[in-house]
């Protein structure tokens, strides 16, 4: 028996209003290598950027042909132009950004993550509830094409009912790119498993229980965990590992998912952790148990083409009055099974995330 090739649908779209007036609030790395490649390829408008350092908001205004460079927060936010404010500062930088714009009435895209402390996250989604504006959180590796099949395959009964599932990347990830994140006490699990983490939220649901390990390579430059093991449990016995280490010094990257259910298995590679953030496209492959793998050829890259997603779910919040899918209340259990895993490794114990509050 062979197991037919499925078609899983995993492009993001658009809603049909997108000409919503954009402001850029941090014209850094990843606003310049994805954001704006993303929402240029979807013709997106654009209004405005400002950053702190109004050399670098000068030079993403001229590499992108945006029209106006603002030269304080405060006239981004008084431009009757601006919907959207799309803030890409680091973590303890977002909630006092965000708490004006949302008294200005603008919706957030905010980066993850959304804050560093639980009770600044919870804040910022208070904010968003009290002004009547939505808050979403540019957890994009949903829309990867690998994650976003997958998410598709399995919620369409491809695996059955889902009982392991692994993430298991292995790399030498380019740290000086965050020179900022030297010297933070939190790196691996809340600056890149967040991903993974709310890639399985996505997938699955939210855990019960969360235990990880977290550890150091000799002489490593950054101050805080750059190899972790986490087990995320769940209630109903489907148990997923997360594991990464970043001082891979081998040529032999390994990116890879593996999902398992009573009826099948979908397996893949996560294409932008090999050569950080050129990357390459996704793989995926499945089976029905009992059959060969086949494999289902996949289109994009996460980098850019994955951050039209929050994007798109966020525009259409503002036209539909549907949350946005990574909306700010959604990320708290991403942040809480984040805290979880800090505290999990500290104290040498299992967390159950749903029970954090700070
Ligand atoms: N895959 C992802 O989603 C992803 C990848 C990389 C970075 N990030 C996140 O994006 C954010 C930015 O990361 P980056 O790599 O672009 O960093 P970066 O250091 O390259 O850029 C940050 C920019 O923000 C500006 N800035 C800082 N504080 C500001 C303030 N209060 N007001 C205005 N501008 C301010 C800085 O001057 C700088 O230009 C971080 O939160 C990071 O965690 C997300």
């Amino acid at each position: 028996m062979h197991t037919e090739i499925p078609t899983p649908t995993y492009i993001p779209t658009l809603p049909p209003i997108h000409d919503y007036g954009i402001a850029i609030v941090g014209c850094g790395g990843i606003v310049n290598y994805a954001h704006l490649p993303a929402y240029r390829t979807h013709n997106l408008t654009i209004v405005g950027c400002f950053d702190r350092d109004p050399a670098v908001a000068a030079r993403t205004a001229a590499a992108h042909h945006i029209p106006r460079v603002y030269d304080s927060l405060a006239a981004l936010l008084a431009d009757p132009a601006v919907t959207i404010v799309d803030i890409a500062v680091p973590a303890w930088e977002q909630r006092a950004i965000a708490e004006q714009a949302l008294a200005a009435g603008k919706h957030l895209l905010c980066q993850k993550p959304l804050s560093e402390a639980l009770a600044d996250a919870i804040a910022i989604a208070a904010a968003g509830e009290r002004a009547q504006c939505w808050v979403a959180v540019n957890q994009q590796m949903r829309w990867s094409a690998g994650i976003a099949a997958s998410a598709d395959l399995i919620r369409n009964g491809a695996i059955g009912t889902p009982t392991d599932a692994q993430i298991w990347v292995s790399a030498d990830t380019p740290w000086h790119m965050w020179p900022w994140l030297r010297d933070s006490a939190h790196l691996d699990v809340m600056y890149h498993s967040i991903h993974y983490l709310d890639s399985l939220r996505h997938l699955f649901g939210n855990p019960a229980h969360i235990t990880s390990r977290h550890a150091r390579y000799p002489g490593q430059p950054e101050r805080a965990e750059t190899k972790t093991v986490t087990i995320l449990d769940y209630a109903d016995g489907l148990q997923a590992t997360v594991m990464v280490n970043h001082h891979d010094a081998s040529r032999d990257t390994a990116a890879t998912f593996r999902f398992l259910g009573t009826t099948g298995i979908i397996t893949g590679t996560i294409g932008s952790m090999y050569d950080y953030p050129h990357g390459r496209t996704d793989t995926l492959s499945y089976a029905r148990h009992g059959d060969a793998l086949v494999d289902i050829p996949l289109k994009g890259l996460w980098i850019p083409d994955a951050f039209i997603g929050p994007m798109a779910s966020l525009m259409n919040a503002i036209q539909s009055g549907i949350a946005p899918v990574t909306s700010a209340r959604d990320n708290i259990a991403t942040l809480q099974l984040v805290h979880g895993a800090y505290r999990s490794a500290q104290q040498g114990r299992t967390i159950a995330p749903d029970s954090l509050s700070s």
